[in-house]
């Protein structure tokens, strides 16, 4: 078979559409496990309409930790409530013991004993820290993402988790908004690659084991395109992309058997996603086949009413329950209201059902009814959390998450024997900031500092603060107060620096300035930072900027004139050793910006897999796609990243091999020190139904080079790869002309085509 007889819209469609689809549920049940379906039948069988509903309904486990506690409900009832097995599940109760104790009063204080499914939002690791997503997707490691995901499940299920509400595989553009942090960024492509690896990390092969832990897509779906960046703000997009941007990693999340999903906050399209049917049942439950259970994100059931969709509490419960939301997460909406609108016929039943055999399913693979305390071994917790295995494993997924955005006259690796090293930046003595935001079960200073990195590595420095970051409390339901006026330590920090060799600046965003609930509309650096730099910059310009932030920043200034810039995101619990390994040289950095850095925030969205417009270039005057008080090209492009040798990208060829097309380029180390390289491949359909993004990432390789060897590098492009979902939601392959690139980053690559 080949493309000719391929490229047939229907025959592509029907082939096709299995792409991101899991096998639709058998009638028998949503297990692999035919005798798993049985026991569900059989216990789903003896449950009354309260116990069913009891198993959709979620507490917390102490509030605050991830959202406002509700004024009123039910929740100060909860231990009674347990114990008549309405609570299938609660989150943020953390520890061997207090899982136990909660597990106990499910198990063996109500009537049928159904264990509860202890869910946590482990992020980017449990104890021991991970960089934050957006840092670890910076590798473009698949294998050392998913180890990090295993790593996280094994601490967390030491600590009686069995279900992490991660990966997020929001696709977004925009830097403003908070959330960027937890995801892979821009592209669908990486993002689905990198969604896979950290449900295989999470679930691994065995899910019944007491080091794996069910996985959760999130937010489905839209919340990365959250208008003007703001956090839980209004959703509108077009056909073209839900199908092309923002659905694939959901559907490559359910091909890789997530075990659940989370609804996302937003309205999408006028209606929010909680109870949005269409979404729901009819796409994800019904045409993709999810197997698993949908849980509600934090109140969004509730939210329903401020959304303007739903009058009252009971009819959010109704309208959830009708479109699919299997569990509510802290409304009280279904524990209040779902068994009365059963019986007024206003929500059937047989959903209950359904919902009841999803959970219920997950529980069983879990294998909490063969042993529901199997995750509460005190023991264990004691052996493996902050383990030092784990820290090798969250170093080396740090050492490969840096980029290295600027090295103008290789000031960087720096010389150990290098006598005067000035560091400065109150983020390089902080321990908390390099956790990142998303850290509910870790501790604050549990990082190693960039100062400690040093002394850990011999390096003798003197280090002047300059300048706070933030002032005053912070906490994960504080909003971070920036110091944006005391200077009072500037002077010390200009004095040292005028007197030394080298300046190494970290600088940035504190912990607290990304994550959840923490859009910005300055994504420049944050407070007197900016200021600091320029004024060390008047007495020393060999300077080396280390970022330490959970976005793209703008610092159009900063790389204007500053030689050396390192991007270390959020790097962990071994940020430290990482950030001091790679600015002496042991780690010559390898990653890659998984998201555009802008030159303006203005210029937010920005991206590099953006439509060609009619009119995208001058000529005529001002009468084309472009500002008049700003470039429109980014400062750093998707893809970017620089190395410590560097790499020559030679001869590319492609071609049509029946229904593939074969891309093959070399790759050559033409520096003096090995290095690791990703090889980027992407495609243009340049002229299609639908139009088709200037380019597409459809494939990658990284791989480690000696100075002077070099590689070939092979790509097969499929009509997967080669195709997309038209207006009418169908995937087709079209014939025509396609541009096939490769190279080291978006914008730099070698050109050829061909035409299928
Ligand atoms: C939060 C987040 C969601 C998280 C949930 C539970 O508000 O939106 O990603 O998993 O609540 O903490």
């Amino acid at each position: 078979m080949n493309f000719k007889s391929l490229i047939n819209v229907g025959l592509i469609a029907t082939t096709l559409l299995g792409v991101g689809c899991t096998s639709s549920a058998n009638n028998r049940g949503y297990s692999k496990d035919a005798e798993i379906n049985t026991k569900v039948e059989m216990l789903l069988s003896k449950m009354t309409l309260e116990e069913k509903v009891g198993q959709m309904n979620q507490y917390n486990g102490f509030y605050d930790a991830t959202g406002p506690a509700p004024s009123d409900g039910d929740a100060k009832n909860k231990y009674e409530h347990l114990r008549n097995g309405w609570v299938g599940s609660m989150l943020n109760v953390r520890g061997a013991k207090e899982v136990r104790a909660m597990q106990k009063m499910a198990v063996e204080e109500s009537r049928l004993g159904i264990p509860m499914i202890f869910g946590l939002d482990v992020i980017h690791g449990h104890k021991t820290l991970a960089p934050i997503p957006l840092g670890e997707s910076a590798s473009w490691d698949l294998e050392a993402i998913k180890k990090s995901a295993q790593v996280a499940a094994t601490e967390a299920a030491a600590e009686g988790i069995n279900w992490t509400f991660a990966p997020m595989v929001d696709i977004s553009r925009d830097a403003r908004w908070g959330r960027v942090m937890e995801g892979a960024g821009e592209d669908t492509y990486l993002g689905s690659k990198i969604g896979v690896a950290r449900i295989q990390g999470f679930q691994g092969d065995d899910l019944s084991a007491n080091n794996t832990i069910a996985a959760c897509a999130k937010h489905f779906a839209g919340y990365g395109f959250a208008e003007a960046g703001r956090d839980y703000n209004t959703v509108d997009v077009g056909t073209s992309t839900l199908y092309n941007v923002i659905f694939p990693p959901f559907q490559a999340a359910l091909d890789a058997d997530v075990k659940t999903v989370m609804n996302s906050f937003n309205i999408l399209n006028g209606v929010p996603a909680t109870g949005n049917k269409w979404l729901q049942r009819d796409l994800l439950k019904g045409k993709w086949g999810f197997n698993g259970f949908v849980i509600s994100d934090w109140g969004s059931c509730m939210e329903m009413m401020a959304h303007g969709f739903a009058a009252d509490l009971k009819e959010a419960a109704e309208l959830a329950a009708n479109a699919g939301s299997d569990m509510d997460m802290e409304s009280y909406a279904y524990v209040k209201h779902l068994s009365t609108l059963v019986k007024e016929g206003k929500v059937n039943e047989a959903d209950i059902d359904d919902a009841v055999r999803r959970i219920l399913t997950v529980k069983y693979e879990l294998g909490l009814f063969d042993d529901p305390y199997k995750y509460c071994d005190e023991q264990r917790e004691q052996e493996l959390i902050y383990h030092e295995d784990h820290k090798a494993a969250v170093l080396d997924m740090a050492l490969k998450s840096v980029v290295l955005l600027k090295n103008d006259k290789q000031v960087l690796p720096l010389d150990k024997s290098q006598k005067k090293i000035a560091v400065i930046g109150a983020l390089a003595d902080d321990k908390t900031s390099p956790l990142g935001s998303w850290r509910v079960a870790s501790d604050d200073n549990t990082a190693v500092s960039v100062l400690e990195g040093l002394k850990n590595h011999n390096i003798k420095y003197t280090y002047a603060k300059g300048a706070d970051v933030s002032v005053g409390d912070v906490g994960f339901q504080i909003p971070v107060t920036i110091n944006n006026t005391d200077k009072s330590e500037f002077a010390e920090a200009i004095a040292l620096a005028r007197k030394s060799e080298v300046v190494v600046m970290v600088l940035g965003e504190h912990g607290y300035q990304s994550g959840e609930g923490r859009s910005r509309t300055n994504i420049g650096l944050p407070g007197v930072q900016q200021e600091l730099l320029e004024e060390v910059y008047k007495v020393n310009q060999n300077i080396v900027l280390v970022l330490m932030n959970g976005r793209p920043l703008a610092l159009p200034w900063a790389d204007a004139h500053i030689p050396a810039i390192l991007e270390t995101w959020q790097l962990g619990t071994e940020s430290g050793n990482a950030i001091a390994k790679t600015l002496f040289g042991d780690n010559n950095p390898s990653g890659k910006l998984p998201m555009t850095f802008p030159r303006n925030v203005a210029q937010c969205p920005i991206y590099y897999n953006h439509y060609n417009t009619g009119r995208p270039t001058g000529g005529n005057g001002v009468f084309w796609s472009h500002y008049i008080d700003e470039s429109n090209d980014p400062l750093y492009p998707f893809g970017f990243g620089l190395s410590y040798t560097s790499f020559e990208y030679s001869n590319l060829k492609a071609k049509v091999d029946g229904d593939v097309v074969k891309v093959s380029i070399t790759v050559k180390n033409t520096g003096k020190v090995a290095g690791q390289e990703v090889a980027q491949l992407y495609i243009h359909d340049k002229a299609a139904s639908v139009a088709r993004p200037i380019k597409e990432l459809k494939g990658f390789e990284k791989f480690e080079l000696a100075p002077n060897d070099s590689k070939l590098v092979e790509f097969e492009l499929t009509s997967k790869e080669l195709g997309f979902y038209n207006n009418e939601g169908e995937f087709v392959v079209e014939a025509g002309d396609f541009d096939i690139m490769v190279g080291t980053d978006s914008q730099n690559v070698s050109i050829t085509s061909v035409t299928l």
